[in-house]
């Protein structure tokens, strides 16, 4: 059986108000189809002041829901003083199925250490959430292509090995619930993506290093940086490729209209 490819989007630092969020919310729908492998799983990341109000929609709770719901970050303890912060418990109490750690932005403006990240992907696994952890490499060089595909490997693997750390040892399905999205850090924002040939590279070597450092086997792992309606089928097409990760484009309407009809075109 293939594995489900999932379209998450992620929505980051917008839209402004609440009346923005439901309109846009009204876009995202799978096409109806009777064909199980088609249907792909949708998830919005949306902020966390619009979760309460989105996760009461019927569209997006309940097992036949169209959209899943995914938070942008969370706090790795359950309970305690932390001004600001929103716990795993809070998160699945809402109904929040996805969570987002160790965006780049987070890490670079927030300050985020892999310290931290790997803190917040044990809790949330032991919560039973499923985590979209963000890796990639800052810059790569096309002049030197070989020789810097290979520094973003040993970039990312040092990356998962302090990201997941003690993994290991949770009893859950982690490989079920955990999603790895290679987002190179150079190709976010919407000028470029990466080519969809280096990025199945990438792919295929998280994969392998899932598998033989960690014994994680099955994880899905996703393309973002740069994803729109005119490159995902690029992306989706190759089966090692799971899902995509897409910021900007998830907030227009035609392009997320465009992106789940094209995705759902493909198996
Ligand atoms: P863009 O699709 O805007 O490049 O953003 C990618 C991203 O950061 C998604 O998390």
């Amino acid at each position: 059986m293939s594995v489900k490819k999932i379209l998450i989007f992620n929505w980051k630092m917008a839209p402004q108000s609440l009346s923005e969020a439901k309109r846009l919310l009204t876009n995202y729908k799978r096409p109806i189809t009777n064909n199980e492998e088609n249907k792909k799983e949708i998830v919005v990341a949306s902020p966390s002041v619009y979760l309460v109000y989105l996760s009461s929609l019927s569209s997006v709770v309940g097992r036949k829901s169209s959209v899943k719901l995914g938070a942008q970050d969370v706090f790795y303890e359950n309970s305690g003083a932390y001004t600001g912060e929103i716990s795993p418990k809070m998160l699945k109490n809402l109904g929040v199925k996805y969570v987002i750690i160790g965006h780049s932005e987070r890490r670079k403006y927030l300050g985020e250490t892999d310290e931290m990240i790997n803190k917040k992907v044990l809790a949330v696994l032991k919560a039973g959430l499923k985590v979209i952890l963000c890796v990639g490499e800052p810059t790569r060089s096309i002049k030197y292509k070989v020789e810097s595909i290979k520094q973003a490997k040993n970039y990312i693997k040092k990356q998962l090995e302090k990201d997941l750390k003690k993994v290991s040892n949770i009893k859950y399905q982690v490989s079920r619930n955990l999603i790895v999205a290679y987002e190179p850090v150079w190709a976010i924002g919407g000028s470029h993506s990466d080519t969809p040939e280096d990025a199945l590279e990438m792919i295929k070597y998280i994969k392998q290093t899932l598998n033989s450092k960690f014994y994680i086997l099955n994880s899905r792992v996703l393309y973002g940086g740069s994803v729109n309606s005119k490159n995902i089928g690029d992306f989706l097409k190759r089966p090692e490729i799971d899902g995509a990760l897409i910021g900007h484009a998830s907030l227009k309407v035609e392009e997320v209209k465009k992106i789940i009809e094209i995705a759902s075109k493909i198996v």
